[in-house]
């Protein structure tokens, strides 16, 4: 079933069972070799998925869950290769959403869940997307409205002595480097495949090109004149639009507004029948980190 959580709605099975996982991959087109998380209802479980937490993971652990931050550590012995793409790994993370915790309370087990999209799209936000994904494909879609973070939970890579965020989330690098008392570094380390971290990637029909905020109306127009159905996504509403025609427009002010806006937005772009469309990337630090990274990713797919 799909199910909501803070931060995006996740296509959830039963971690131990490894044909209720496969047929997760089946749903969303992805390739058996990319890991999915397993939710947790509370931090108390780690220990029957995970074969031993680091001081800096059971730290983090502490201070996040839940919360959007999910935990690579070594596996335990029986958690299911379908879940873990074959590797060594197994990504854990307690959710901070009523609806969620409740599911998993309910269920006991470990639930595992990918975002509720097909492979490389956007993640949805709400329930109507996630049936924009699938259609009558899955069984059921628990609606628990719009997800309140609206970006992927942070992945930070825990094998190992020093975290390592692998996918830029609500938790900011900055908050776990305070907790662990050094500065944590950002990228894919050698250790861990994080193919979620492919560059092409949440990725809607339209084309996505970065701009900055000068440059927005100058681009529209050249575009409009190619016959192109514009959009535009930007933090500050752009000065006097002359008299380019934009077929959608989202101004998302704050860091939390963008991130919780952006797949929203892809998606009314994609329904508006916009062709291009131009984003603005918010200035950079803490959640914004997070936000430009998913536009880079978008940006990244060619088409
Ligand atoms: O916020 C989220 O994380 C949402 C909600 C539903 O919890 N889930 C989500 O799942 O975004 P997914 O499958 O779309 O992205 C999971 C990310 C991928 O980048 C994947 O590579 C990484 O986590 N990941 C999971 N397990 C891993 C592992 N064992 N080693 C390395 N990366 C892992
Ligand atoms: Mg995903």
């Amino acid at each position: 079933m799909a199910f909501p959580t803070e931060t995006v709605y996740g296509l959830g099975a039963d971690a131990s069972n490894g044909r209720a996982v496969a047929r997760i991959y089946e749903l969303k087109g992805r390739p058996p070799t990319h890991p999915v998380i397993v939710h947790l209802g509370s931090a108390g479980m780690v220990g029957e998925w995970a074969a031993g937490l680091t001081d800096d993971a059971l730290a983090a652990a502490d201070a996040f869950w839940p919360g959007p931050l999910t935990l690579v550590v070594a596996r335990s012995r029986r958690v299911p290769d379908e879940v873990t793409g074959g590797s060594d790994t197994v990504g854990l993370r307690v959710p901070a959403h009523q609806l969620a915790l409740a599911l998993l309370g309910a269920f006991g087990g470990g639930v595992a869940a990918p975002s509720a999209n097909r492979f490389g799209r956007v993640s949805p936000t709400t329930a109507e997307a996630v049936r924009e994904e699938f259609g009558d494909g899955i069984d059921v879609v628990l609606d628990g409205g719009p997800c309140p973070v609206g970006v992927e939970s942070t992945v930070v890579d825990a094998t190992g002595p020093r975290l390592r965020v692998l996918r830029p989330g609500a938790v900011t690098t900055r908050q776990l480097s305070q907790l662990v008392g050094y500065e944590v570094s950002v990228g894919t380390s050698s250790t861990v495949r994080a193919p979620g971290t492919l560059p092409s990637h949440y990725a809607p029909a339209a084309r996505v090109e970065l701009v900055e905020l000068d440059g927005v109306w100058a681009r529209a127009a050249q575009l409009s004149a190619d016959g192109a159905a514009v959009g535009v996504l930007t933090p500050v509403p752009p000065g006097d639009p002359a008299a380019v025609e934009v077929r959608f427009l989202a101004v998302m002010a704050t860091p939390e507004d963008y991130a919780r806006g952006l797949y929203e937005a892809l998606r009314g772009a994609d329904r508006g029948g916009v062709d291009v469309v131009l984003a603005v990337a918010p200035p950079p630090g803490g959640l914004a980190d997070a936000v430009i990274d998913r536009l880079t990713r978008a940006a990244a797919t060619a088409r």
